[in-house]
């Protein structure tokens, strides 16, 4: 699809970008009444510690996160394994063209990492019913997760119900990288869906499947995974009766903040006992919404917006709005290319 690149370049509005800022303004008031939402996850021990971080409108951070050119983002070649130190030539005659058995080249390390594994990977990607994410085993939550919505599997529901699931560990992570219901314990932090329970209703399973420790990540509980968060996932679903088609990528991120200094530098929490789950400064929501052309004459049309939020109190009376983002700017600060992903039938 040659237009695509036409669409995704412009950013926040795209195509019949109407119909996006239109479901926006639909919803916004929704979004800033408050009130008790049905996708947050409860607290694990005490009560949150929300060591006063104010709202920080993501802007600054991010576009000083953001200093790769777009062009260079896309497919950034990973370090070729011939970056590995070869043995030591000196002295070999620059004939000895004949590799033997002892002599280390390139293509020799090569082949010995793709017999004996790698140290990577280092994210696990990981399907699901109702969803795929992957997992970084550094961090130990997902670096992304991805859905797709239609009004129509938002309606599917096999008396799915949320009581029935726990949060569980995901046995498929080694256990050096697993991570743990007993590092979110007593941390402050809610186990926070990156995909909501309430997008994965149509079986037990699928919404069993979002209480997997790969799908979580701390969230602040108050003001934020049982308030604002959720009442963004809960806009996210309300598109579907804008677009025939919802895509959402959630994605955890580390922003950098300006120091006294002048110099940016990222700081963020760690939990559990020793440290194993970081504590994301931010989430992001990269949004893809699809019309299929209805009619004779109409053409399918595409809108992709995204939005930010701190991970922190934010008061229900901030307008979603306030933090929508530029998707490239949440692209190249989470190292991510949501637009690159191939919509089979889009
Ligand atoms: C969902 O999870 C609960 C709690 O672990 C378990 O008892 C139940 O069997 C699971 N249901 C399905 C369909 O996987």
């Amino acid at each position: 699809m040659a237009a695509q690149a036409g669409f995704f370049a412009g950013g926040l509005i795209i195509g019949a970008g109407g119909a996006w800022l239109a479901a926006k303004r639909e919803s916004k008031p929704q979004l800033v009444q408050g009130g008790a939402p049905a996708g947050a996850s409860a607290a694990v021990g005490a009560a949150p510690a929300v060591a006063g971080p104010t709202v920080v409108t993501p802007a600054a951070t991010l576009s000083a996160a953001a200093p790769v050119p777009a062009s260079a983002s896309a497919s950034a070649p990973a370090p070729a394994p011939g970056a590995v130190p070869a043995a030591p030539s000196a002295g070999a005659p620059a004939t000895h063209a004949v590799a033997g058995p002892a002599q280390v080249t390139v293509a020799a390390v090569h082949d010995a990492l793709a017999h004996s594994g790698t140290p990577s990977p280092t994210t696990d990607i990981l399907a699901h019913e109702a969803y795929v994410s992957a997992y970084d085993r550094r961090l130990r939550h997902p670096v992304w997760t991805a859905e797709h919505l239609t009004a129509e599997s938002l309606q599917r529901r096999d008396g799915a119900n949320r009581a029935n699931s726990i949060f569980t560990e995901d046995l498929r992570i080694p256990d050096a990288f697993r991570s743990t219901n007993a590092a979110y314990f007593r941390s402050g932090y809610d186990r926070g869906h990156m995909v909501p329970a309430a997008d994965a209703k149509a079986t037990q399973n699928a919404m069993n499947e979002t209480f997997l420790l790969t799908n979580i990540a701390p969230q602040v509980g108050e003001g934020m995974n049982r308030d604002y968060w959720a009442h963004t996932e809960d806009f996210c679903r309300r598109l579907t009766r804008t677009f025939s088609d919802v895509y959402i990528f959630t994605v955890p991120l580390y922003l950098p903040r300006q120091g006294a200094d002048g110099k940016w530098r990222v700081s963020y929490e760690v939990i559990g006992t020793p440290p194993s789950v970081s504590v994301p400064t931010h989430f992001a929501k990269v949004i893809l919404g699809v019309n299929n052309a209805v009619g004779l004459g109409r053409a399918k049309s595409f809108s992709m917006g995204a939005f930010v939020i701190p991970n922190s109190m934010i008061p229900n009376s901030a307008p979603l709005r306030s933090f929508e983002m530029d998707v490239g700017a949440v692209e190249r600060a989470a190292g991510v290319d949501a637009q690159a992903v191939r919509l089979g039938h889009v």
